[in-house]
C-alpha cells in the first residue's frame, strides 16, 4: 500500500478533495442503506443533496416538443456531423447568445450580459476551479464567508494550491456577512503571511439560503476595491428563488457603483441548480476583465460543455416562453416545498433561518445539543442519521461556527418520500417535545435524549471512515 502510494503524486494523493468530512460521510450511509417506498422503507433518505429535480417534467415535455433541438433524432440528424465535430473553446455562438440572455432573464432583465464573455467550464465547480486558476497562485488564499459550501476546499484549492480563510459569520445577526468580519480575516490572514486575492461569496447562499441585499453587496465591492482584491460571486442559485425578495446579481450593483474596479468582478453561473441539470456539466465564466476572459478561454479547454449539449441548450434557453414558464413554476413548486418543511417542523418547536431561495433550509437543533460543541453536534448528527433515518449535514461540513444548525435539502425527492420524512421528524422530534412539557419533565427528556446520544458516539458506525472505492457512486457525486 505504502508503495502504491508512492507511485501516485501528492496532489493525487493528498486530502484536498475533502471526501474525509461528515459531510461525504452521510452520503456513505445513504448509498449503504437507500430508502425506496416497497423495497426499503426504513432505509435513509438522502436530505444532503442540493439537487433540483421538482420541475424535470417541464424540460421533458419541452423536449418531446422539440425532436429538432437534439442531434440524435430523426429529425435533427443532419445537424449530427457539424455539431459532433464542433471542439472551438469559443463555443457556439448561438449557446453563448442564448446562455447570456438568460443568464439576464434570471437577474429580472435588469442587466445584460455580453455573450463574447462567456467562458465555459464543467458545471460551477470547472468554472470555480478555473478562475482560480487565473486570480491566484498556489499559496495565495481566497477570503470565504462561512458557513460555505463544504466543496469549496476541493473545487477551489484542491489542484490550484489556493488556500481558503473564513470569514465567521454567526446567528446573532442571521449570519449577515459585515465588513467588520471582512477585515477580521483579511488582517489575520496578512498577519500570518498570507496573500489574499480575493473574496468569493455564494449569492443565494449554499447552505443558508438567503439572498445577499444591496447594502451588503455595497459593501463588498466597497471591501475589495479598497484592498484591491478580486470578488468572485457564486450566482449558481441565482433563480433559485421562490419568495417576492429578488435575488440581486453583482452585475446591478457594480452599474450602481462609482469608482469599482470592474477588473476585479467575476461572477460564477451554472445551469445545475436553476435548469435541474448538474449532469450537463453547464458551467459559466463571466469575468468583467478582459485579461480574465482571454486567459480563461484558453483554460477552458480542459472542461468545455459538449457540443451537443450547447446545441440543445441553445435551442431550449432561446424558447422564451418555456423559460419564463419554467422559471415560474420551478419558483412556486419550490416555495411549496419550503412552505410544507418549514410548517411542518415548526409545529414540533424546530426553527430554519429565515429564507427565500436555495434547495434547503438551515435548521436550528441548537436546543437539542448535549454540549454546544462540534462534538455535541455530530453526536446529534449520528443519532438523526443512524436512528431517524435522515442523511441531513452537521453546520460543521460547511465551517459553521455555532454548533447545532443543520442542512436538509428538500428538492431531491418526490412528494411522497418528503411525507416519510416529515412523519420520521414529527415522530422523533416530537416525541422529544411532548416530554418536554409539562415542565417538570424537562430535564427527563433532554437526560434521555443525552443518554441515548453519548452511547452512540461509541458506537460503530457513521462518522468511522469507510474506504471507498473510486467507482462508488459517491465518488462521482457532488453537492
Ligand atoms: C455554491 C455552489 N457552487 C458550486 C456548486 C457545484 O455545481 P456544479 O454541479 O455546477 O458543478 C454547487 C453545488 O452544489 C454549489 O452549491
Amino acid at each position: 500500500m505504502e508503495r502504491q502510494h508512492q507511485l501516485l503524486s501528492q496532489i493525487a494523493t493528498n486530502d484536498g478533495h475533502g471526501e474525509n468530512s461528515p459531510y461525504f460521510d452521510g452520503w456513505k450511509a445513504y448509498d449503504k442503506n437507500p430508502f425506496h417506498p416497497t423495497n426499503n422503507p426504513d432505509g435513509v433518505i438522502q436530505m444532503g443533496l442540493a439537487e433540483n429535480q421538482l420541475s424535470v417534467d417541464e424540460i421533458i415535455d419541452w423536449i418531446k416538443k422539440h425532436p429538432k433541438a437534439s442531434i440524435c433524432t430523426p429529425e435533427g440528424a443532419h445537424m449530427f456531423k457539424d455539431i459532433a465535430s464542433f471542439q472551438d473553446y469559443h463555443g457556439l455562438p448561438e449557446f453563448r447568445q442564448a446562455i447570456a440572455k438568460f443568464m439576464g432573464r434570471v437577474r429580472g432583465g435588469r442587466v445584460t450580459f455580453d455573450p463574447d464573455r462567456i467562458v465555459m467550464g464543467g458545471g460551477a465547480t470547472g468554472a470555480n476551479e478555473l478562475i482560480m486558476f487565473c486570480l491566484a497562485d498556489p499559496g495565495d488564499a481566497f477570503l470565504v464567508p462561512s458557513p460555505y459550501y463544504p466543496a469549496f476546499y476541493r473545487d477551489l484549492g484542491w489542484r490550484t494550491g489556493v488556500q481558503i480563510v473564513p470569514v465567521d459569520c454567526d446567528s446573532s445577526n442571521d449570519f449577515q456577512i459585515t465588513k467588520g468580519a471582512l477585515e477580521a480575516a483579511y488582517d489575520k490572514a496578512r498577519q500570518d503571511g498570507i496573500n489574499v486575492k480575493g473574496l468569493i461569496v455564494t449569492n443565494p447562499s449554499n447552505p443558508l439560503g438567503t439572498t445577499l441585499d444591496r447594502e451588503t453587496l455595497k459593501c463588498l465591492l466597497s471591501f475589495i476595491n479598497e484592498k484591491n482584491i478580486h470578488i468572485v460571486c457564486d450566482e449558481i442559485y441565482g433563480a433559485t428563488i421562490f419568495s417576492s425578495s429578488n435575488f440581486i446579481s453583482i452585475s446591478e450593483v457594480i452599474e450602481e457603483t462609482m469608482d469599482c474596479n470592474r477588473d476585479l468582478v467575476h461572477i460564477v453561473y451554472s445551469l445545475s441548480k436553476d435548469m435541474g441539470l448538474p449532469g450537463f456539466r453547464v458551467g459559466i465564466v463571466y469575468s468583467f476583465n478582459d485579461a480574465v476572459v482571454n486567459c480563461g478561454r484558453k483554460m477552458s479547454s480542459f472542461g468545455l460543455v459538449s457540443s451537443q449539449t450547447q446545441h440543445l441548450l441553445a435551442s431550449m434557453l432561446s424558447d422564451e416562453e418555456f423559460v419564463e414558464n419554467f422559471l415560474a413554476v420551478s419558483s412556486k413548486r419550490l416555495e411549496k416545498r419550503h412552505s410544507i418543511f418549514t410548517k411542518g417542523v415548526k409545529q414540533i418547536g424546530i426553527s430554519c433561518l429565515e429564507s427565500n431561495a436555495g434547495l434547503f433550509v438551515w435548521m436550528n437543533l441548537r436546543h437539542l445539543l448535549k454540549e454546544q460543541t462540534n462534538d455535541g453536534e455530530m453526536a446529534l448528527w449520528r443519532v438523526i442519521i443512524n436512528d431517524v433515518k435522515l442523511n441531513v449535514s452537521p453546520g460543521s461540513s460547511f465551517h459553521c461556527v455555532e454548533p447545532g444548525w443543520f442542512r436538509v435539502c428538500l428538492a431531491n425527492m418526490d412528494d411522497e418520500t418528503l411525507e416519510v420524512a416529515m412523519k420520521r421528524i414529527h415522530a422523533f422530534f416530537g416525541e422529544q417535545k411532548e416530554r418536554e412539557t409539562p415542565p417538570t419533565k424537562t430535564k427527563c427528556w433532554k437526560k434521555n435524549l443525552r443518554l441515548s446520544l453519548s452511547s452512540r458516539i461509541f458506537e460503530e458506525g457513521i462518522g468511522s471512515p469507510i474506504a471507498m472505492s473510486p467507482h462508488s457512486p459517491l465518488v462521482r457525486a457532488r453537492n
